[in-house]
């Protein structure tokens, strides 16, 4: 059922936003709860999610990316955390892929999550997990790579730094490391690569994600036997606040720890 309601979701934005021209998507609206300036695409996507949340009927909460709580009915849970769009930058400049993330959760943090779904855009393919029934792309059972070190490893990996230019630095020795290096521009979907073995370990020591970019991810990760870890070691969890951010490193658990003893500590 809660599956059910994100597809839905998922494939009303996929359809509002298939109206837009490439040229127009990009037309800056607003500056979202999140502090980014929102794009034309972001808000069409999010009101397609909201008429559909308010045609089936959902009470519970939304926290979306760009228009930050919204409630419906009276009930306080479940919570539904949004990103209507995933790699914006990427939807508006014709680069694929990018990504819808939607999930849902029984309290006020990442572990309480229970189900999530991230649709790869413009495919539509669908990454799926509900706690304890495993990860799924589509109809296919999904779970991570056993890959032994980095040296063998194809890596995730987020450099786009704003200010902190020691950010970069810092994962240097991990990118000389690793076998293979990937750099996509889409979180969410980046980390459902790892869930489906198509990367070894997604890696972003920032400090700028937002639940809002991982909450569907963190629960299709972890049905799909991945390890998510801050960067002291410690196992990833958040409140589902937009004003949370967070760093992390997600694979199987000796690759993380692998990752985790190259970086660079200033
Ligand atoms: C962004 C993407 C991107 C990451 C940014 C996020 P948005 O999400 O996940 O990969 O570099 O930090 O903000 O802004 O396109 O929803
Ligand atoms: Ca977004």
């Amino acid at each position: 059922m809660s599956l059910q309601l994100l597809e839905g979701l998922c494939r009303e934005e996929m359809k509002a936003i298939a109206k837009l021209s490439p040229k127009s998507s990009s037309k800056i609206v607003k500056i979202g709860a999140g502090g980014d300036r929102t794009k034309l695409i972001d808000v069409v996507a999010e009101e397609a999610a909201i008429s559909y949340l308010t045609s089936t009927g959902f009470e519970g909460k939304l926290i979306s990316e760009e228009l930050g709580e919204k409630q419906f009915g009276n009930k306080e849970d479940p919570i539904l955390i949004l990103d209507p769009i995933d790699g914006t930058t990427n939807a508006v400049r014709g680069i694929i892929p990018y990504s819808i993330s939607a999930a849902l959760s029984s309290g006020s943090n990442l572990k309480d999550i229970y189900a999530g779904i991230v649709m790869e855009l413009p495919s539509g393919r669908i990454y799926k997990a509900l706690r304890g029934g495993g990860a799924y792309l589509d109809d296919q059972k999904i779970s991570i790579n056993n890959t032994p070190a980095l040296r063998h490893a194809l890596i995730g990996i987020d450099v786009n730094v704003r200010r902190d230019k020691t950010k970069i630095e810092q994962v240097l020795p991990l990118l000389k490391e690793a076998k293979q290096i990937r750099v996509m521009g889409t979180a969410a979907l980046e980390l459902c690569y790892v869930a489906s073995g198509g990367l070894d370990l997604y890696f972003d020591n920032r400090g700028l994600l937002r639940v809002t970019d991982i909450a569907a991810s963190y629960i299709i990760l972890k049905e799909a036997g991945a390890s998510i870890l801050r960067l002291d070691g410690s196992y990833l969890d958040s409140p589902l606040s937009l004003s949370e951010r967070v760093s992390l490193v997600a694979g199987n658990y000796n690759l993380c720890i692998e990752a985790l003893s190259k970086i660079k500590r200033f």
